[in-house]
């Protein structure tokens, strides 16, 4: 039998699911969560024919330049901004994501940050643990109702989509901005109207960031754009660090300028402003809105998925289910294995 492609799981899943590729790849996953420098990544690269990673490993052309033999790179996420996308394609590398299966997770996920930081979770939570509940004040923890306030929503993918469906429950309206405007059905179902990007920073009492980080929507969220909101306005930002300007964000906080944020992604992470930990009005969370065990173990099963199929095996055979870059199937003869 011919050698058998290897793979590298850059850290730990779930062992039940990735033992699928055991019968028609040489796999090894490591066993705990290491940050590896980009001579480390790149040294793993070059040694294996496909590489499941995370946002943590950032791959660029620096660390494909000696992947002879690197066929695919399986992301463990819907985003991709670890990855130079146009390099690995320029490179004839393949590279997939896991959309799709994590977008209902990450929508329940919003409205608990929503919530939490709209009836103040987080600091209530702070000050009992801290011993301090000796009596409650009856005019003492008032947060916001959110029924029949209005929702805006920036980035209206599918996870923006799911976050709008929700809202339905909490007799908000919708608003919502996108390069775009969604078909009239799915903004029927959403029951979201579109707005220009003004409007959506004025109008809504609840701004959620679902947008993918890109060059163009870098520090879409900064100074001039908190001036514009409402000040009892609350930010829930669940897609990147870097789409909110952090510094500008704590300023606002601090200042009454918007009423509070939630945000499960900082900039630098896992590093976060140290400002923004000195505030209590907003509530903060570890880039954790897809770990719900379904969404962390199909995005798993999916990156497999992608793997196989890539390799001419299992149900997808040939035509790996989410790729980033389909010119490069249509250039590459991945090898079918026995
Ligand atoms: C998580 O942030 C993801 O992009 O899946």
């Amino acid at each position: 039998m011919a050698d058998r492609p290897k793979v590298w799981v850059s850290r730990p899943t779930f062992p039940d699911i990735v033992a699928r590729l055991d019968e028609h790849f040489e796999v090894t996953s490591e066993p705990e969560e290491i940050k590896f420098s980009p001579a480390e990544l790149a040294a793993k690269l070059a040694d294996h024919d496909a590489a499941i990673v995370g946002l943590k490993e950032r791959i660029g052309a620096a660390e494909i330049a000696g992947a002879k033999r690197l066929r695919l790179v399986a992301n463990l996420s819907v985003g991709y901004d670890n990855l130079d996308l146009a390099a690995l394609t320029a490179a004839g590398i393949a590279a997939s994501n896991t959309a799709d299966v994590l977008n209902e997770s990450v929508a329940d996920y919003t409205w608990a940050l929503l919530l939490g930081a709209a009836r103040r979770v987080g600091a209530a939570e702070r000050w009992l643990r801290a011993g301090e509940w000796k009596a409650t004040k009856f005019t003492e923890w008032l947060g916001m109702d959110v029924r029949g306030r209005t929702l805006g929503i920036l980035g209206m993918g599918r996870i923006g989509q799911a976050v709008a469906r929700r809202a339905s429950g909490f007799g908000m309206p919708v608003i919502y901005h996108n390069r775009s405007a969604l078909p009239e059905p799915i903004e029927r179902e959403c029951n979201a109207r579109y707005v220009d990007k003004q409007g959506l920073l004025r109008e809504s009492d609840f701004l959620v960031l679902v947008v993918p980080l890109t060059p163009e929507n870098h520090h879409a969220i900064g100074t001039s754009e908190l001036a514009l909101m409402k000040r009892t306005a609350v930010l829930v930002n669940v897609a990147r660090g870097g789409i909110v300007d952090d510094a500008a964000l704590a300023a606002a906080l601090a200042r009454g300028d918007i009423a509070a944020a939630a945000l499960d992604v900082f900039e630098g992470e896992p590093n976060v402003h140290p400002a923004l930990l000195a505030l209590d009005n907003v509530l903060l969370s570890p880039h954790i809105a897809s770990a719900s065990h379904d969404a962390r173990r199909a995005m798993t099963a999916l990156a497999v998925d992608n793997v196989m199929a890539f390799f001419g095996h299992g149900p997808h055979a040939g035509r790996p289910p989410t790729i980033l870059n389909p010119t490069v199937l249509a250039t590459a003869n991945p090898p079918t294995q026995p």
